[in-house]
């Protein structure tokens, strides 16, 4: 399907609402029936229409048709958050006495899902290194009822094998999940190779203004309407017609500020790989990647998310350089318009922060939409305070 017409048109019956261009907000909770009969049938079946906006509603049906054909997928559920879009369906998906198969290091309430949530109902879950396919197929048990991916990692920017990990669940009849949100379906298209469900924080990219928090999951029907008809409905953590508007008011520009949150990054890399106070640069399409073929074959392009990290660093340099930018916000998330910063010692307290550890030294930059000169001179600045 063509991208314009997915973001311009699919989904819009504008006859329905007084040929307006813009769709309306339906903000309502409940919808009325004129017969029983009628009512009967949308109780019984609740994913084939409107009945509560708890489940589906207009405004959420047009964003539910746009994410799908973006990702390739026969349908879509949105949720009030990204981390809703994970849990909920690893929740629909899993049963007592199931394991799960996880890329190490995934977003930090994935880790906690995982680690903490599930096991009070009888799931275990192995975190193996995703770069190392072989593996991910030893730690397959009987029991695998899952294998979760996030691809790239959002701080360490790690890939896996997506074609080479689906093929081995599919010949097991394990479901693939994948963590979508560094690339959006802009730069990545895991159903394509043969992943199952893909779920991204639309918080980031797709909303795109730092100002909504979404979540979305996208799939073959039967598996979307299974997650929908009990967990879905069950946690309720919908999203607000509102929200679903803001979502779709986004979307129509989202090619425009990919390209140029991206072509924004790639100055600001450059000029980073060559500032003598740098050590490294860590982004998924970085010469020095050991697995850039691997990202190169299945990722389009990288967008605004990279790490790095400081010559002979310390502590006090980090935390120096951080507290010097002016302009370059120092904040969680990523995908909006302003350019954020977050170094990892942020999350670890001083007396644990191992300087030789190369995850506590990583400085993850979002660039935004500013002009990279902008945010240049706001790094150049900022390293001259160390
Ligand atoms: C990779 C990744 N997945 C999921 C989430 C969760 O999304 P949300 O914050 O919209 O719940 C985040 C949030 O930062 C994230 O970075």
């Amino acid at each position: 399907m063509d991208i314009s017409y997915i973001l311009n048109e699919l989904g819009e019956e504008r006859e329905n609402y007084f040929n307006a261009i813009a769709p309306p907000i339906i903000q309502t909770s409940n919808f009325k029936f004129n017969t029983v009969d009628d009512f009967r049938k949308a109780l019984a079946d609740e994913y084939q229409g409107n009945l509560y906006s708890r489940g589906f509603n207009p405004t959420i049906d047009i964003l539910r048709k746009k994410l799908a054909a973006l990702d390739g997928a026969e349908d879509a559920l949105v949720f009030g958050s990204g981390i809703a879009a994970v849990t909920i369906p690893v929740l629909a998906l899993l049963n007592a006495g199931d394991e799960v198969v996880c890329v190490e290091n995934p977003y930090s309430w994935t880790i906690k899902l995982f680690n903490d949530f599930l096991p009070k109902f009888g799931v275990k879950t192995t975190f193996i290194d995703g770069s190392n396919t072989s593996a991910i197929e030893a730690a397959i048990t009987p029991q695998t009822r899952l294998i979760y991916l996030e691809s790239p990692n959002t701080f360490s920017f790690d890939v896996q094998d997506l074609e080479a990990i689906a093929t081995i669940a599919k010949a097991r009849g394990i479901i693939t999940m994948i963590d979508n949100s560094y690339c959006s379906p802009l730069y990545q298209q895991p159903i394509a190779y043969g992943i199952d469900l893909v779920a991204q924080s639309a918080t980031k990219y797709l909303a795109g203004h730092s100002d909504v928090m979404a979540g979305v999951v996208t799939g073959k029907q039967e598996l979307i309407k299974k997650i929908f008809e009990k967990e879905y409905m069950n946690i309720g953590a919908s999203l607000a017609p509102q929200n679903a508007w803001l979502l779709l008011r986004s979307l129509r520009t989202l090619p425009i500020r990919l390209e140029k949150i991206t072509a924004n990054a790639n100055k600001v890399i450059e000029y980073l790989e060559q500032y003598p106070k740098v050590e490294t640069v860590l982004h998924p399409f970085s010469k020095n990647n050991k697995q850039l073929d691997l990202a190169k074959k299945q990722m389009k392009a990288c967008g605004g998310l990279f790490s790095i990290t400081l010559k002979n660093p310390s502590l006090e340099k980090i935390e120096t350089f951080c507290n010097s930018l002016k302009h370059i916000l120092m904040a969680v998330s990523w995908g909006g318009y302003e350019s954020l910063i977050i170094p990892a010692c942020a999350g670890i307290s001083k007396a644990d922060f191992d300087v030789n550890n190369p995850r506590h030294i990583l400085i993850r930059i979002y660039v935004g939409l500013e002009e990279p000169e902008y945010l240049i001179k706001d790094l150049e600045q900022a390293f001259e305070k160390i």
